[in-house]
């Protein structure tokens, strides 16, 4: 797919350092990034945050994540994850601070990286919910460009209010006609399939809660805990692998974890999650 012209020069600007796409689920957003991507990898280095943590193309399913793309896209599958953080969750609702604060980190390393950054971002635009977590995340993110990508109104009460605003830039377009309905079954294939992948060759380990420390992305442990994700996190804040729990020992503060984790890495925290790791 070729991009209009005037998108091509609105992106290729040099005003427009960040570039965020919105737009409803299986609206091509995704595939919309990667085209962005090619365009502007060709021309410098550009980053990619993906802020989908259901449909995780850079990073594993439940995290945010950011990575390099440089001389053309060529496959999600390349691009290695420079930066992840752990929401704890498969969609924002309920998770929004892990979400929004995530995004602002994330987002503050790959900018001080990349002079060009694309932004692509979960298909949670309708209702009340919908409207306040993208407007916050403009808010927040203070992307020079959105590219909203919308079938027929339906971004207008997100976007709308920006009208008059020196920034964002907005550009509305179309869904691409070769867009795809992926479906719920195909979205749950496609996470279940890229936890497989980064719990292949895991072990399983004990992590004593009395020796670092303990934090949840929701609640505080009240509910069960076996088969929640988690993450490790080191002394400087940053997540450095996930884990799966497979047993829980409250009374004595211990958890067995699987997890690809290094036997011997060092971490200062560990931050448990709201969502369960289905393979
Ligand atoms: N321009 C395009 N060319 C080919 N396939 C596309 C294009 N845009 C979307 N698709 C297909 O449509 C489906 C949904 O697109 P995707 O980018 O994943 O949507 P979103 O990220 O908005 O949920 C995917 O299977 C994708 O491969
Ligand atoms: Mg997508």
């Amino acid at each position: 797919m070729d991009l209009e012209e005037r998108i091509t020069e609105a992106l290729l600007s040099p005003r427009s350092k960040s570039i965020m796409l919105l737009g409803g689920p299986d609206t091509g957003k995704t595939a919309l990034a990667a085209i962005v991507a090619d365009l502007l990898s060709k021309k410098g280095r550009a980053g990619v945050l993906d802020l989908d943590m259901g449909q995780a193309h850079i990073g594993p399913p439940s995290t945010i994540a950011w990575g390099l793309v440089e001389g053309g896209f060529k496959r999600w599958e390349e691009i290695k994850a420079e930066g992840f953080y752990f929401t704890g969750a498969l969609s924002p609702p309920g998770n929004m601070l892990p979400s929004l604060t995530g995004a602002k980190l994330l987002m503050e390393s790959a900018q001080a990286k990349c002079p060009k950054l694309i932004i692509d971002t979960t298909g949670l635009v309708t209702g009340p919910i919908g409207r306040l977590y993208k407007q916050y995340k403009i808010d927040l993110l203070r992307p020079d460009v959105v590219l909203a990508v919308q079938k027929n109104d339906e971004l207008e009460h997100i976007i709308s209010p920006y009208t008059l605003m020196r920034s964002p830039v907005i550009i509305r377009l179309k869904p691409s006609t070769l867009t795809r309905i992926k479906g719920i079954p195909r979205r749950a294939g496609f996470r279940a399939e890229r936890f497989r992948a980064y719990f292949e060759g895991s072990r399983v380990f004990e992590v004593d809660m009395n020796r670092c420390g303990v934090r949840y992305t929701r609640d505080g442990g009240e509910e069960e805990l076996e088969g929640r994700l988690l993450s490790f996190r080191d002394h400087a804040g940053s997540d450095i692998c996930l884990g799966v729990i497979e047993k829980a020992d409250l009374n004595n503060g211990l958890l067995i974890v699987r997890s690809p984790l290094r036997a011997g890495t060092v971490y200062a925290c560990i931050i448990i999650g709201r969502a369960t790791a289905v393979f």
